[in-house]
């Protein structure tokens, strides 16, 4: 069997940070609060007029400089955002031309936060079947740009960023295997995090909308325990499959939401939580981004060795939830 997975990883974010006692000058938060309910401490936000696009251009730039290939050696781009630079045409189209990426097909994917692990599991299938022999996945969200920066419940969670990776057929001991993935949906979940206006659903009406309508409402409470139940379920599902236990994995990188999220899945799971990778309270809740900017994070740090088991875990709106079980 053929193994087909990451051979290479590249990331970009903006230069900007903003810190929490920066936010507490918008909205009646704290440092404290901020960093005791969530773990978060900073955040990146784009520069003013910067999109989606251009950080998963930057990354993209990165992972095929990494690869050594070029532009015209991918054959499908496939952008996982969540804060796409319009409703259409797909922010993957963009970046297949600001990259010159002659030869590639390109759309967007919609799975909130857990893009990244979906587009993993179909650009493997796009390789498995023949479709295409280099596929580029990029995770990239300016949530910042959606975010209503008077709602104090959800504007102190997000921030920007992009991962890409090059997904392909492997040669022997090289790359990362994708060995399994797993993808699941609770669409009853739709209104738990959403943007109610600007859709088909609630066409913008300037008679009855306002900004905040179109921007990220979000049920805190019931998203944090749908993505406790979903961490755990996942893991234990991907396991399952695989004929491993929870603890035979080295490493879990989780979507980076909140760190008590992740602490209260570990326990649910009696694994250490320093088994779960963790780099929000520098980045925040970057969606679809966030798991390829901790494995660029663990790759720097030489955490990740040959053979270890590696789990990528997402949920997020729709509500959706998933894995993918990585071989390193
Ligand atoms: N600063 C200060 N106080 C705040 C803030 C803030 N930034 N946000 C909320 N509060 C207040 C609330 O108004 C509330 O006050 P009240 O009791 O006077 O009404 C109080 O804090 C407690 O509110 P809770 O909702 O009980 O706070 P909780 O401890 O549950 O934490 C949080 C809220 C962090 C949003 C939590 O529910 C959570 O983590 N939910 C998951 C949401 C998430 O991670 N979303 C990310 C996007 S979704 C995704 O990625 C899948």
């Amino acid at each position: 069997m053929i193994r087909i997975g990451i051979s290479a990883i590249g990331c970009h974010v903006p230069e900007r940070v903003v810190t929490n006692d920066e936010l507490s000058k918008l909205v009646d938060t704290s440092d404290e609060w901020i960093v005791s309910h969530t773990g978060i401490s900073e955040r990146r936000i784009v520069a003013e007029g910067e999109a989606a696009s251009d950080l998963g251009v930057h990354a993209a730039r990165k992972v095929l400089q990494r690869r050594g290939i070029g532009p015209e050696d991918i054959d499908m781009i496939i952008v996982a955002t969540s804060s796409p630079d319009y409703p259409f045409p797909a922010t993957a189209c963009i970046v297949q031309h600001q990259l010159g990426a002659g030869k590639a097909g390109a759309f967007d994917l919609s799975a909130g936060c857990t893009g990244f692990v979906y587009a993993l599991d179909t650009a493997q299938a796009l390789v498995a079947a023949g479709s295409a022999r280099r596929v580029m996945v990029i995770g990239s969200e300016v949530l910042t740009s959606v975010t209503n920066w008077e709602d104090r419940n959800s504007c102190v969670l997000f921030g920007d960023g992009a991962g890409a990776v090059v997904i392909e057929a492997l040669d022997d001991d090289t790359g990362h295997q994708i060995v399994h993935s797993w993808l699941r949906s609770d669409g009853a979940g739709e209104t738990a995090l959403l943007r109610p206006v600007s859709g088909s659903r609630n066409p913008f009406d300037p008679a009855r909308h306002t900004a905040a309508d179109m921007q990220i409402q979000m049920d805190g409470k019931r998203v944090y325990l749908f993505a406790v139940d979903a961490i755990v379920r996942t893991i234990r599902a991907l396991c399952d499959h695989q004929g491993i236990a929870p603890a035979d994995l080295a490493w879990i990188v989780p979507h980076q939401a909140n760190l008590r999220i992740i602490e209260a899945a570990a326990k649910r799971l009696k694994l250490p939580t320093e088994r779960f990778y963790t780099n929000l309270d520098r980045y925040a809740n970057t969606s679809a981004a966030s798991i390829p900017l901790a494995i660029d994070e663990m790759i720097d740090r030489s955490l990740l060795q040959t053979g270890q088991w590696v789990l990528l875990v997402g949920f997020g709106a729709g509500l959706t939830y998933g894995g993918n079980l990585l071989r390193w």
